[in-house]
């Protein structure tokens, strides 16, 4: 097979090379492009565009394989827990048992935010969406540790910035979840594990230490491990983008928890409860809203179905289902919404609009009813994908500055006013 690309313009060939991926997957390197045709090329939405070539994760959405480092998504989830997952896709290999004890430790000593950090959880009004706190929390991380905001710092002093911002993350996801039900703020605690020390905080009582169930342990870890990173999504791009300019891991991070926050992307999870809700509320007639789904004139679209890349069922999605069934019964929670996303799911499975356009459930579709099964309230489930996919993050802006990419700066195609006189405004 040719490893050229040819491109012919007004007569003239031009050749491009063809790049393959380790995996097999093909790219045309277009990096001279306008220098050779005087062209670019427009990709509205990136679809066919690669922006980079990345060693963290490897996704098939054809075939639904979903890979972290070499890794199957399935062995992760099943046999590793979040930690060891995040080293492994910050550092590029599975920690040993030194590696691992040495980075828990790391955290461990950093898991305090600066007391001063809690006058802006007093700033905002008590139902402030909590992606709107986080994201600026996390900036201001940059305030409190200046020594981090030099992104081409020594290896050493950027991997204390990653130390910092993984430990004290969940810390910052707790007290905004605290201060929003106006309960005393619970304080990390040495004895913990990483996910254990989060739900310590998120479920602990000032009165009492309450006891951590090891399902919802379980659960939490195969939760976060699924949405740990998945490659060139939009909130990884963004902080790619940001990054790119030589920004700060804190601001580049706080960056992509904004793209996050959209309902397109990880504010899915949020949108599919109420959607299921507004469903139950509405009499359960799930054929009814897969008609609304199916109607162009009807602004409705069936959150947590549908997926960029993933044309076959979303790997991370089969994982959860399951989970859902498992924790659902092990905690002995019967929640009605369940039966109405597994209809949803039939029916559009078997609905010639959804199956043409390939929309199968992606990660958002049963993520949520397990939040709200260990108790999470809606509006903090894109906060829970945020501290998922935290090591990705980390992991892509890492290796953006390691591999020295250039500052990211796309090009346009203006279709806007060609030339025009300035006319004053009596004459306008
Ligand atoms: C995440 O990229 C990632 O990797 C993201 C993520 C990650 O881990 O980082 O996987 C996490 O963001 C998952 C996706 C969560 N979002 C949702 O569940 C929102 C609902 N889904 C859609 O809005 C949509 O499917 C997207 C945004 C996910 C993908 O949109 P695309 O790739 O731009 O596809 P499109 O909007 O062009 O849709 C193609 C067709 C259109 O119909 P036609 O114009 O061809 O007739 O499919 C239709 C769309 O109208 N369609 C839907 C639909 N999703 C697509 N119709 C009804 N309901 C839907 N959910």
């Amino acid at each position: 097979m040719s490893d050229i690309a040819e491109i012919k313009i007004d007569g003239k060939v031009y050749e491009f090379p063809i790049i393959t991926g380790t995996e097999g997957e093909k790219s045309i390197d277009i990096s001279k492009l306008r220098e050779l045709t005087g062209h670019i090329t427009l990709d509205l939405g990136y679809k066919n565009t690669g922006s980079t070539k990345s060693a963290i994760t490897f996704l098939d959405g054809e075939k639904g394989i979903l890979k972290y480092r070499g890794y199957p998504i399935e062995q992760l989830a099943e046999k590793s827990n979040f930690l060891e997952v995040a080293y492994l896709l910050i550092y590029g290999d599975l920690p040993t048992e030194e590696q691992i004890v040495t980075f828990q430790s790391k955290i461990t000593k950093q898991t305090l935010i600066h007391e001063d950090m809690k006058k802006f959880l007093d700033g905002y009004p008590s139902r402030a969406h909590p992606m709107a706190q986080l994201a600026s929390l996390v900036c201001s991380l940059s305030s409190f540790y200046p020594e981090s905001i030099n992104a081409n710092s020594s290896p050493e002093a950027m991997d204390h910035t990653i130390i910092k911002l993984l430990a004290k993350l969940p810390t910052i996801v707790s007290f905004i979840y605290k201060k929003g039900l106006g309960h005393p703020l619970i304080y990390p605690k040495n004895k913990f594990d990483y996910v254990s020390n989060y739900l310590h905080m998120t479920f602990g009582q000032r009165t009492e230490e309450v006891e951590i169930d090891p399902v919802v342990v379980k659960a939490m870890n195969t939760l976060l491990i699924l949405h740990a990173d998945h490659e060139q999504n939009c909130s990884a791009s963004t902080v790619r983008m940001v990054g790119s300019s030589d920004c700060n891991l804190f601001a580049s991070v706080s960056a992509g928890i904004d793209a996050l926050w959209g309902p397109l992307h990880g504010g899915a999870n949020q949108a599919v409860i109420e959607m299921l809700e507004t469903i139950k509320e509405d009499g359960g007639d799930t054929e009814k809203w897969i008609n609304k789904a199916k109607d162009k004139n009807d602004p409705f679209r069936m959150m947590g179905f549908g997926h960029r890349v993933y044309k076959n069922f979303d790997p991370r999605a089969k994982i959860i289902k399951k989970a859902c069934d498992d924790i659902l019964d092990k905690l002995g929670i019967n929640d009605p919404v369940l039966e109405i996303a597994k209809k949803l799911e039939e029916a559009a499975l078997s609905d010639p609009y959804f199956v043409e356009r390939k929309l199968y459930p992606n990660v958002d579709f049963y993520s949520g009813i397990i939040y709200r099964a260990l108790g999470f309230p809606t509006d903090m489930f894109t906060v829970l994908f945020a501290l998922g996919r935290l090591p990705g993050w980390i992991a892509q802006w890492k290796e953006m500055h390691t591999n020295k990419e250039p500052i990211g700066r796309p090009r346009q195609v203006y279709v806007g006013h060609t030339n025009r006189e300035f006319v004053e405004i009596e004459q306008r």
